[in-house]
């Protein structure tokens, strides 16, 4: 049993227009991937229950979108409150569900918290224009109005903050929401919507129908004739399908997919700095982000160097149960996620790589495995073209900046990368040869609500944070007025 402050925050049932309800296909457990205890039982919705929240939605949107912004930005900025003065809760959900250390989780909570907090001051600001006339009998104007109901999937990788990055603008916006959360984390998305309702936040306005008919919910919410817009932060495959669901009724998408993240250090890096940099982007989450870094490249000048410092880094890491304060490093998401990392593994070591440091399971079982250094990366590993999405730091040399530029580009994923050096020309020109929607010099953390994260190529389509992240949720109308002298 988990230990809150307030145990009313533990929700057990799907939230649908405004009331909490049984799923439609029973319950379903919900684990904590690093004991394998059942943390609780939750609801299971199905394909009824999401329609039942989009039509919910949809009578919602018709008062909610007339709401004035300043006053949607009263309620979400309430909600915003509610989710900062109950974070720690929020966190001891989020580490059971999902294993991630405590700290990390109650910082997502205020990432997650920031983009609410964020849009609810920047709906107060989005305008539309008055063009000069063409003709002094028409005035020439655009308004921008919400687009409507959104259906949304969010990724278990990160249980809060992709809800408040597609809520928290959605909703500003003046749109209603459907959230199907993953699977694995449905119980810090069913916290969020009741701190939702006890801000004052319309019923109908967020619904969340949790469960495991990922399928059957995903078809509801990407066809529904009243759904208008879908996004998504999820696996490159899973987004193209999503994708192509929705091309059946034309609607708007916004994806947020896989990476593929470089991670350069040239030779005239401060190596400690890159060190430093380089973990933070490899074992946050325990290498389960879509910007992790997953090539990592090193000039060959420094590469003995850095590398001894990475290994040792590596191994000052502290692997255990997220509730343990001294844990760095939780566990992986499920026995399958640990199977991919051997199968890395003995891709890898069938080819030629060595191994530094770890490589195998942890000594901890269930679902944890071993920070872990491999060096001699070559083309023909699959560490060298897929996303590992686990604690393993793989790398490879390189001789010119050039040749590195080409090697990182060379991938169809292009959501974020990173790079080391002193040379401010070198800052400037590999930032903009680099074919990636965000890069990020000398440092391994670039996250935050007043910027875009988005992905080129494969990585996905549209942006959330900044300004950007409020215009997905607008349409555009233009309105050409005549007779007028
Ligand atoms: C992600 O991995 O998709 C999100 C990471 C972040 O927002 O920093």
């Amino acid at each position: 049993m988990l230990t809150l402050k307030d145990p009313t925050l533990l929700k057990t049932q799907n939230f649908i227009d405004g009331r909490w309800v049984d799923g439609g296909a029973g319950t379903i457990d919900v684990t904590n991937p690093a004991t394998g205890e059942i943390v609780t039982r939750t609801a299971n919705g199905d394909a009824a229950d999401a329609e039942r929240a989009v039509e919910a939605a949809a009578e919602a949107f018709k008062a909610w979108s007339r709401v004035p912004a300043k006053q949607r930005a009263v309620l979400l900025r309430d909600w915003f409150n509610l989710l900062m003065a109950n974070a720690d809760d929020l966190g001891v959900i989020m580490t059971a569900e999902q294993g991630k250390p405590l700290f990390e989780s109650v910082g997502e909570v205020a990432y997650g918290a920031s983009f609410i907090e964020y849009y609810a001051e920047e709906c107060k600001r989005y305008k539309g224009a008055t063009i000069p006339t063409i003709s002094n009998d028409r005035r020439l104007q655009t308004y921008k109005q919400p687009v409507g109901v959104v259906g949304c999937i969010t990724p278990w990788n990160f249980p809060n903050a992709m809800i408040g990055r597609k809520a928290g603008p959605a909703m500003a916006a003046g749109c209603t929401i459907v959230i199907k959360p993953a699977t694995e984390t449905p119980l810090s998305a069913l916290a969020m919507c009741e701190l939702a309702d006890r801000a004052g936040i319309p019923k109908g306005v967020i619904s969340v129908v949790a469960g495991d008919n990922s399928r059957e919910i995903g078809k509801v919410l990407t066809q529904h004739e009243k759904i208008a817009k879908f996004t998504f932060t999820g696996s490159t495959p899973v987004g193209k399908k999503l994708m192509e669901q929705c091309s059946k009724g034309v609607k708007k998408v916004s994806l947020e997919l896989g990476g593929n993240a470089p991670f350069i250090v040239f030779d005239d890096a401060d190596i400690d700095a890159a060190v430093t940099d380089c973990m933070a982007t490899k074992f946050r989450n325990c290498g389960q982000t879509c910007v992790c870094t997953n090539r990592i490249f090193v000039q060959e000048g420094v590469a003995e160097e850095f590398t001894a410092k990475l290994k040792a880094a590596i191994e000052e890491l502290h692997v255990g149960d997220g509730f343990d304060e001294q844990t760095t490093t939780g566990p992986l998401v499920n026995e399958a996620a640990v199977k991919d990392m051997h199968a890395f593994m003995d891709d890898a070591t069938s080819k030629g790589a060595d191994v530094l440091t770890g490589g195998g399971s942890h000594a901890l079982g269930n679902c944890f495995f071993e920070p872990t250094l491999v060096t001699g990366i070559t083309d023909d590993m699959r560490m060298a073209h897929e996303e590992i999405f686990g604690p393993i730091a793989a790398v490879q040399t390189f001789a010119t900046e050039d040749e590195v530029i080409e090697r990182a580009n060379d991938t169809e994923y292009g959501l974020a990368a990173y790079y080391q050096t002193r040379d401010i020309g070198r800052v400037m020109r590999v930032a903009e040869r680099l074919e990636y929607g965000i890069v990020c010099s000398n440092s391994g953390v670039f996250s935050t609500e007043v910027a875009p994260f988005g992905g080129w190529k494969e990585s996905g389509l549209g942006s959330e944070g900044g300004e950007e992240g409020i215009s997905e949720y607008f349409d555009t109308k233009f309105h050409s007025m005549g007779g007028i002298e």
